[in-house]
């Protein structure tokens, strides 16, 4: 059965863990559906791990609505929600509904997330216009240098609290789910029993009704520092490179190519063979 927005509801109410997992590109997207996740997050994480940068700040509606095109490609039948990047949502509600309808008219994807609770009414409005929303609150990538630095969120009394109304307002608004990020596992179990759609965490503790991660941080293909609330399963970046060096010495060392990597057929080496040994300019 395919996944929809509906399936996150049951889900939740069923009380089943909801599995998400980011992708950028088509073959990962292809491996992360035949795992079996319930949907891939096209995240605006693509600008770090993908492109570079130091935050998601600079990632264009053009890059994400590549790599949302791409994972689409590569994983024909999974739910996929594309991550709207900084400034595509912002700056007013029609430009919002263009932006977050090219990701579903353009790219083929199925919903979109938008980051922070300040515009409950835009929610609305996508939802009305029939595009599923994603919230996302907590640490929110795309306001790094007001929050001052990539830090965990809703530690004060306060802080917990208006995150929680801040929850309650996107889940009234229409959000078929809201990623929290990097906030106190009990502050995110409130949010969880306050709201009817399902909490997807990272960086949030285990009461969540899902959790979502960064798929390089999963697998291990990125270099240096591994957030806390991330976990390894796999060393693609020390096993591919293993495989590199040790490409690099067979090409010095003459170990490759092989005969088993010509193209030549044995056919036209032995007709090549005979032409040379019969060479007149051959001494
Ligand atoms: O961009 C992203 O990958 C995200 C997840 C970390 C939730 O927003």
């Amino acid at each position: 059965m395919p996944v929809t927005v509906n399936t996150f509801f049951e889900k939740k109410k069923r009380r089943e863990k909801i599995a998400v997992l980011t992708a950028y590109d088509a073959l990962v997207a292809a491996m992360v559906h035949a795992a079996g996740a319930d949907a891939i997050l096209v995240g605006d994480s693509a600008g770090m791990v993908f492109g570079g940068h130091d935050t998601t700040l600079p990632v264009t509606m053009d890059e994400m609505l590549y790599h949302t095109r791409s994972v689409v490609r590569g994983a024909r039948g999974a739910f996929v929600i594309a991550d709207m990047p900084f400034l595509s949502y912002q700056c007013g509600h029609d430009e919002a509904v263009h932006n977050a309808g090219t990701f579903l008219k353009e790219a083929g994807a199925h919903a979109v997330k938008i980051e922070g609770g300040h515009d409950p009414a835009l929610v609305a409005r996508l939802v009305a216009t029939g595009i599923p929303v994603m919230g996302h609150l907590g640490l929110t990538p795309q306001s790094v240098h007001a929050l001052g630095g990539f830090r965990a969120q809703a530690k004060t009394t306060t802080a917990a609290a208006a995150l929680v109304e801040q929850a309650r307002a996107l889940a009234d608004a229409g959000c078929f789910s809201i990623v929290l990020e990097c906030v106190p596992s009990a502050v995110a179990e409130s949010v969880t029993e306050a709201i009817a759609c399902p909490t997807i965490g990272i960086g949030a503790g285990a009461g969540c009704d899902g959790q979502v991660s960064v798929i390089n941080d999963l697998l291990g293909l990125s270099t240096g520092y591994l957030p806390k609330h991330a976990k390894r399963y796999a060393h693609f970046y020390d096993d591919g490179l293993i495989a590199l060096r040790q490409y690099i010495a067979d090409v010095r060392s003459l170990a490759f190519p092989g005969p088993e990597n010509e193209v030549d057929t044995t056919q036209q080496r032995a007709q090549k063979t005979k032409s040379a040994s019969v060479d007149p300019s051959t001494p």
